[in-house]
């Protein structure tokens, strides 16, 4: 066999594992999902789920791509062909969230030109302005076409020169930014209410669905579920350390995640904003934040909006990736025929996505494109993939493997390998059993109840038909 295409470095690999974690997730989505669920207690309950249930998932997705050095559905298939749906299913969710996440990102590059167009001068109208672009049937379409041949033309070239390069330069700076502007937030006066929502819990705020989005976010926020880092790993070198690079990865998604957290809610109490904001939250605040800095303002914003397509890029490449190693490897297509075909599919679903938010296209138990995507992957597919992955390596595959692979046959230590085992193998998808199944029921009562119900459906089906897949 040929062998498999190898990161250009260490520092390689994890900028694209940190690239593929750190995006819109930990800077869009998370602010609005904390301040959607009452902030402190949401904050504490994810910060519990990364720690405990996201570090060991990454781990094993690493472990179990570089074992067989195959993506996502090769690393099931190849040991057993009834968990070929466990892959495909995240072959799915990359799909669905392609449908969602490259409209997102379109927002954020057409902020760059917004930015520089002047929507600065006029901060009362930023809130507006946001709502209008979004609704608006044709523009947004633009810039997602735009976001998507960005992708496209970096999955084309392949892993270690397109991925690599891009998250290299890019990353370190919107870190620098957020740092600016959780700096000036901080300094607005009324900004420590800001601070209080977000780190202060509230246990009364704490139900099922809050959990269940906890749990959501943590493993869309850190690539997981879905067989992404399986991807990944699976062109890491067998002699890299998987405890340290998943360590490093998540300490790295989740420090992005919290400073967005620090960047967003001071400022917005200080401006007297409702932390329920919804989507708009980061391109309704950063702009009205910069456009209180004067003459540099603007500059700062443009860097800003460079920096958070840049994120996503890195991240939607990751999601783009998996599809396309899917059809490489599986069914033979060539890189080039299987970057168009799914990005042609993807680009279909994004219209819809767009589309519902103006209130046009067909709807699912009243709830719109959009909603569908990211209440499916992010509320079920995401969190029952990881589950199912735990079941795989915990009982499918042997604990003396999975000991040689993480320890590069005894060359790496981890003393923690025993605690690692018993979550993959029990604790966790336990865990994740019991909020899916809270949250789903709790889910009836503010109405996504239907949808991730028709979610647990499609994998049943899938589990059904897997030896076919
Ligand atoms: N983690 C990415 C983000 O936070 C999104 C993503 C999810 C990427 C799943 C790959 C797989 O934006």
């Amino acid at each position: 066999m040929e062998k498999r295409e190898n990161w250009g470095s260490k520092i390689g690999f994890i900028m694209a594992a940190a690239g593929s974690a750190v995006g819109l997730g930990n800077i869009w989505k998370f602010p609005f999902t904390a301040g959607d669920n009452g902030g402190g207690a949401f904050v504490l309950v994810y910060l519990i789920f990364v720690a405990l249930i996201g570090f060991s998932v990454m781990l094993t997705e690493f472990t179990v791509g570089r074992r067989k050095q195959l993506a996502a559905v090769g690393a099931f298939k190849s040991v057993d062909r009834r968990w070929t749906f466990a892959g495909v299913l995240g072959v799915l969710s990359g799909f669905l969230i392609m449908g969602f996440y490259p409209v997102v990102g379109g927002w954020a590059l057409a902020y760059v030109f917004k930015v520089m167009g002047g929507l600065l001068n006029n901060p009362a109208t930023i809130g507006d302005a946001f709502g209008t672009f979004i609704t608006n049937p044709t523009i947004p379409l633009i810039w997602m076409v735009l976001y998507l041949i960005l992708n496209i033309v970096i999955v084309a070239k392949g892993v270690s020169s397109g991925i690599e390069k891009a998250g290299k330069i890019l990353m370190p700076l919107l870190f620098c930014i957020l740092i600016v502007i959780a700096i000036k937030g901080l300094t607005l006066p009324g900004a420590m209410e800001g601070m209080e929502f977000l780190f202060k819990p509230d246990f009364s705020k704490i139900n099922g669905s809050v959990v269940l989005a906890a749990l959501g976010q943590a493993f869309f926020s850190l690539s997981l579920g879905m067989g992404c880092m399986i991807t990944y790993g699976s062109y890491l070198s067998k002699k890299e350390n998987l405890v340290q690079n998943a360590a490093i990865v998540t300490a790295m998604d989740t420090a992005v995640a919290l400073l967005a957290g620090i960047a967003m809610f001071p400022a917005m109490f200080a401006f007297g904003m409702e932390p329920a904001a919804g989507p708009g939250l980061v391109f309704v605040v950063v702009p009205t934040l910069f456009a209180e800095m004067g003459a540099m303002g603007p500059m700062f914003a443009v860097m800003f909006f460079i920096a958070l397509t840049v994120a996503a890029l890195t991240s939607s490449v990751s999601l783009l990736e998996v599809v396309v190693a899917f059809l490489i490897d599986e069914k033979k297509f060539t890189r080039k025929k299987a970057v168009f075909s799914s990005a042609s599919i993807m680009a279909l679903l994004c219209v819809l996505a767009s589309l519902s938010l103006g209130g046009i296209g067909p709807k699912l138990f009243g709830t719109g494109a959009f909603d569908v995507f990211d209440l499916l992957t992010d509320k079920i597919f995401l969190a029952i993939g990881g589950m199912l992955l735990c079941i795989f390596a915990g009982w499918r595959l042997k604990k003396e493997d999975l000991y040689d692979e993480i320890t590069s046959n005894g060359t790496v230590k981890f003393n923690l390998f025993g605690l690692w085992y018993a979550l993959v193998k029990f604790i966790i998808p336990i865990t994740i059993l019991i909020v899916a199944v809270n949250g789903i029921r709790q889910g009836f009562e503010s109405g996504s109840g239907p949808v991730m119900v028709v979610g647990i459906a499609i994998i049943a089906i899938f589990a059904a038909i897997s030896k076919k897949l």
